[in-house]
């Protein structure tokens, strides 16, 4: 992994740009969120967020460039640009897209087109340059929930997934429900820490039953508990919430690692931001003598830097991608056993 590497990011509400350089050392990394954009409508409108990403795109590469001491008009040393290609909104996808192959074509540099997903796995690397294999990954995000072996980059091997919402999905609807704004993961977090975990007994899904997820039942639940006990305290419905979530993805997480011989255990997505998720995975990693792989915050949520890194290693790995190569909003995680 010895290119430097523009890496563009569009995939949902994050506008981001990032500069990557040989063994993944992170030289600038720009995010601009459209959070105040779609908060007063609960959720992510895909039209006000390609519209977005158009205004933004320019400003956030020129930003990133300048940040890694580059010209914006001439960048010197850049390698390739990579863009995330799918998985993700379609009209998102295509602004990041068609911006890094305008400058790839500029520049006469590759372009390298990236699965969202795999950038994500590339995160605890940014930081920790020599992990060590096998990892078991828990990939928890607004879209996503999966545990995978992973045997080393591009080698997946799917544990289990969501068979409903994600986890960030969860967060993010139990947060609406109670009134508490968009997004939910971070806004349930903070207001968890006031709240008692103990005081009611949500359930705990398919706790003892394989590696698949199931968050739509515990969602039930809370609008239930909720509207039969009206003056309940949100704090304590947040950190019953929260866990209950973080009860089964912890306990799934171990059974798992034992399973697959795992050396290391490491979190991705912007779930993986969750305090008290993350507290748990520290102490549940130095209990069995695992190694705990934490991204930091800025690098759990979506940004640029796990894009650009993930397009060096493909770039590495499978070459360049064709300058007509299409965004693919359904893109899966190519695995084995999925
Ligand atoms: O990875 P990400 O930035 O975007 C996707 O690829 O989906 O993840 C966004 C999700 C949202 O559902 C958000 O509510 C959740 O991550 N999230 C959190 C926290 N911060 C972000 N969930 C729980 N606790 C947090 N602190
Ligand atoms: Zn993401």
């Amino acid at each position: 992994m010895s290119a430097v590497v523009l890496g563009i990011e569009t995939s949902c509400d994050e506008t981001a740009a990032a500069v990557v350089g040989s063994d993944l050392v992170v030289r600038s990394s720009v995010v601009s969120s459209q959070i105040d954009l779609h908060a007063r409508y609960g959720g992510v409108v895909p039209e006000i967020a390609s519209r977005a990403h158009i205004e933004r795109i320019t400003p956030v590469v020129v930003e990133a460039l300048a940040d890694a001491g580059m010209s914006p008009q001439r960048p010197d040393g850049i390698d390739a640009v990579a863009a995330t290609i799918g998985p993700g909104l379609v009209g998102s996808l295509l602004v990041g897209v068609s911006a890094a192959k305008a400058l790839a074509l500029a520049w006469d540099v590759p372009f390298v087109g990236v699965n969202h997903l795999e950038a994500h796995l590339f995160a605890p690397m940014l930081e920790e340059p020599d992990v060590a294999y096998p990892l078991l990954v828990l990939l928890v995000s607004g879209g996503h929930s999966m545990f995978l072996a992973m045997h080393g980059p591009g080698e997946y091997r799917l544990l289990g997934r969501t068979v409903d919402d994600a986890a960030g999905e969860a967060f993010d609807k139990v947060a609406r429900f109670l009134g508490l704004g968009y997004p939910g993961g971070p806004v349930i977090d903070r207001l968890a820490e006031e709240g008692d975990a103990q005081a009611i007994a949500f359930p705990r899904s398919m706790l003892h039953e394989g590696f698949d997820l199931s968050f739509s039942g515990l969602k039930t639940s809370v609008v239930n508990h909720v509207r039969r006990n009206p003056s309940v305290s949100s704090a304590d419905v947040a950190a019953s919430f929260r866990e209950a979530v973080v009860d089964v993805l912890v306990h799934k997480a171990r059974r798992a690692a034992a399973e697959i011989g795992a050396v290391g255990v490491s979190l991705a997505g912007g779930v993986a931001a969750n305090s008290r998720l993350r507290d748990r995975w520290v102490a549940f990693a130095e209990e069995d003598g695992l190694r705990a792989h934490l991204p930091s915050r800025a690098y759990c949520t979506d940004n640029a830097a796990m894009v650009a890194a993930a397009g060096a290693w493909r770039l590495g790995r499978t070459g360049s991608s064709p300058l007509d190569a299409a965004v693919d909003p359904n893109l899966p995680l190519v695995v084995v056993g999925g």
